[in-house]
């Protein structure tokens, strides 16, 4: 486990899109593991004008979203999958018909998800998997008491996860359920970056690395995975070391 200190929020979030873009300059055809919400969005806007600039392509990677909400269609932008469109997808070089994201309109929920797991193994398995941390400490939508084995599946979403969420649906409560990679799919990555940024994610950072392994905070679960690096800023890392 790596601990990585950034002063500012900024910062830390470039500090993870350069890791990106050099590994996507040494293996091109990388298999991406992505995450969507706030803290994301300045990882992505920093890959976005590398790109730009001529110094990062996505030409030849794929990508796999971790989660999407049951019940909104690609077509609504709070959608995942229209967050990824508008914030990367849409404005990089990548093969959008190998970027994928879990369907929150599958008629049938098990066999989509089977068929997820199938195709990140058919890919060659996920090269590294970007992170956020929810404040309970889920990862993707894998709220706590989730099995640490779990697979891609249907799932709830706590109180606390909606009300945070919720101002990406102009207060009102999100989806209640939603399709997340499990974390044991999460595992099964060969490299693991965890963004977690402002002081609302103190409390959960600090959980997931200096208190017990435990499913009530599933980003502990990490530590039993050989590749993973954090990446802080002032506010959520003030309470750990390294
Ligand atoms: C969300 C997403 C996660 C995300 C986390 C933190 O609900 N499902 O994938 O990493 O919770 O979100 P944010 O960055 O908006 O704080």
């Amino acid at each position: 486990m790596r601990i990585n200190h950034f002063p500012t929020t900024v910062a830390a979030a470039h500090a993870v899109a350069d890791r990106i873009a050099e590994r996507l300059k040494a293996k091109p055809n990388l298999v991406l593991g992505l995450a969507t919400g706030v803290t994301m969005e300045p990882v992505y806007e920093r890959l976005v004008a590398r790109h730009r600039a001529g110094e990062v392509s996505f030409a030849g990677a794929s990508s796999f979203n971790l989660d999407e909400y049951v019940g909104l269609p690609p077509s609504d932008p709070r959608s995942y999958r229209a967050t990824m469109d508008s914030q990367l997808f849409d404005l990089v070089d990548i093969d959008k018909t190998r970027t994928f994201v879990p369907d929150g309109l599958a008629a049938d929920p098990a066999a989509f998800a089977r068929r997820y797991e199938a195709m990140i193994r058919e890919a060659g398995g996920i090269d590294l998997q970007l992170l956020g941390i929810g404040r309970n400490g889920h990862i993707g939508f894998n709220e706590p008491g989730a099995d640490f084995a779990a697979r891609t599946r249907v799932v709830d979403l706590e109180a606390s996860t909606l009300e945070a969420n919720s101002a990406f649906f102009g207060g009102a409560t999100p989806p209640t359920q939603a399709m997340t990679m499990g974390i044991g799919t999460i595992l099964d990555s060969r490299e693991i970056i965890v963004l977690a940024t402002g002081a609302v994610k103190r409390d959960a950072v600090r959980a997931a690395l200096t208190g017990p392994i435990t499913l009530d905070c599933p980003a502990t679960a990490l530590r039993n995975h050989p590749n993973v690096g954090w990446w802080l800023d002032a506010e959520s890392g003030a309470d750990v070391v390294g």
